[in-house]
């Protein structure tokens, strides 16, 4: 979502005339924060010294400070970095490019646009045709569909930096996705923090399941995915949409943290392993070929090593084709920050490494299982290779596999579906060769 958020800052500045520009010729910069994990503030920090030894503190050149960061600290900026004029948290987002503009009219104005909305804070449409220059869609879009979220789980700093949830409205959805698949957009991803709460917020929303059929049926839009789904609130609803819906694509990222009900209890997720199990046995028996992502914290306060073990057991049975792990790092506010029974960073560091071992062992299965399939790969990236003075590509294939191609012809390019037989499994990628090249 954050990368979402800066992605749309960007265009929205390139729309009002802005351009990227290297850090010394720089007149405004934007450093866009998460504080989801460890380190964020000491690294925004770290970034606003470097911006004011660079452009010597010049102050002709201003810094907005935005996200999670900024939401937390405020105007605590302002005193030590003058050069500091604007700080947003995610909910004032919408306002800060025309606040720019002000800004630069206003050689004494500061900003802090920290307040939380009531309602979802709708954006200016930056879809293509709206920035000059700018001919093509690239072929994958993100869609915001709400705002912050209250599941309150006790690790958890989102609440507190995103706020409370607010679904953005349906037609508004329905329209952005309308305009990107008109510009040629041919894959979207759908974005909150809890997906399928989606509408729990007020009556005037589609269901999820409803707004995910409506989008789907969007002629031209090859491809849907979303994220992320909490596992507590995937209803029937949602699993029939894997079975049902041709371009829902068969790959869900859903967050596990830890596979001992000891430790989800104490995580506030409000989900057993048996649950957990049962969904996914759910959307395995929707969609035979569904495979499942997740996110994990090793070390959460009172894990214990059988807690760890029933994890490590949890990706074995699950055979997650990526798992994202994280050492548990204490949250400013959150209720987890409060417990005693703290696990020692070394623990935590031996813990995370076995798992990222295990899951290593994983996801190399599953990249060498997709070896000599047949699929299609939608195509995100054509780059001349000056040394073989050829060009290749790079896309996803519907299991969102990343894929490196080296045939092709001078027509592929971005946004171009090809189909493809896979001939070798990488690390964390696959090469394969596109089959009945004209
Ligand atoms: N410590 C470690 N990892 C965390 N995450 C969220 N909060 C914390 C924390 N305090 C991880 C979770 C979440 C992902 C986005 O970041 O696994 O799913
Ligand atoms: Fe954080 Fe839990 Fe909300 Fe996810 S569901 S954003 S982990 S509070």
């Amino acid at each position: 979502m954050n990368v979402n958020d800066s992605i749309w800052l960007v265009r929205s500045l390139k729309k009002r005339g802005f351009v990227e520009a290297p850090l010394e010729e720089s007149g405004v910069i934007i450093i866009n924060t998460c504080s989801v994990r460890d380190k964020a503030e000491q690294r925004v920090y770290k970034n606003l010294h470097l911006i004011k030894h660079k452009t010597k503190n010049n102050p002709n050149v201003f810094v907005v400070v935005a996200g999670c960061v900024a939401q937390q600290l405020g105007e605590a900026f302002f005193k030590p970095f003058p050069q500091v004029r604007l700080v947003s948290g995610s909910d004032g987002i919408s306002m800060v490019p025309e606040a720019i503009e002000r800004l630069y009219d206003d050689q004494d104005l500061r900003l802090n646009f920290t307040d939380f909305t009531e309602e979802y804070p709708e954006r200016e449409s930056v879809t293509i045709g709206s920035i000059e220059g700018e001919e093509k869609s690239p072929p994958i879009a993100y869609v915001n569909i709400m705002q912050g979220c209250d599941n309150y789980c006790t690790y958890c700093i989102v609440p507190f930096t995103r706020g409370k949830q607010k679904s953005r409205l349906s037609s508004s959805i329905k329209e952005e996705c309308q305009e990107l698949v008109s510009s040629g957009v041919r894959e979207i991803m759908l974005l909150g923090q809890n997906v399928n709460a989606y509408g729990f917020d007020g009556q005037s929303f589609l269901s999820f399941a409803k707004l995910v059929r409506e989008i789907s049926s969007i002629e031209g839009l090859d491809r849907l995915r979303f994220m992320t789904p909490h596992p507590k609130d995937i209803g029937e609803d949602v699993v029939a949409l894997f079975g049902e819906l041709s371009n829902v694509c068969p790959r869900l990222h859903l967050p596990m943290q830890s596979g001992a009900d000891k430790v989800l209890r104490r995580m506030g997720r409000r989900y057993t392993m048996e649950k957990y199990r049962s969904v996914v046995s759910q959307l395995k028996k929707a969609c035979p070929t569904i495979v499942f992502s997740t996110d994990i914290i090793v070390g959460f306060p009172g894990e214990e090593e059988e807690d760890f073990v029933q994890t490590l057991q949890a990706v074995e049975y699950f055979n997650f084709v990526a798992s994202y792990s994280f050492c548990y790092s204490d949250r400013p506010g959150t209720a987890s920050m409060r417990l005693k029974d703290k696990v020692s960073s070394d623990v935590k560091a031996e813990r995370l490494s076995r798992l990222q071992e295990k899951q290593s062992i994983h996801t190399k299965r599953w990249l060498e299982s997709c070896i000599g399939n047949k699929t299609d790969v939608l195509i995100e990236n054509k780059v001349f290779d000056e040394k073989k003075k050829s060009f290749r590509w790079q896309g996803k294939d519907p299991w969102g596999n990343v894929v490196h191609i080296h045939n092709g012809t001078e027509a592929i390019e971005a946004g171009s579906m090809v189909s493809v037989h896979v001939t070798q499994a990488n690390k964390f990628s696959l090469s394969a060769e596109i089959v009945n090249l004209s």
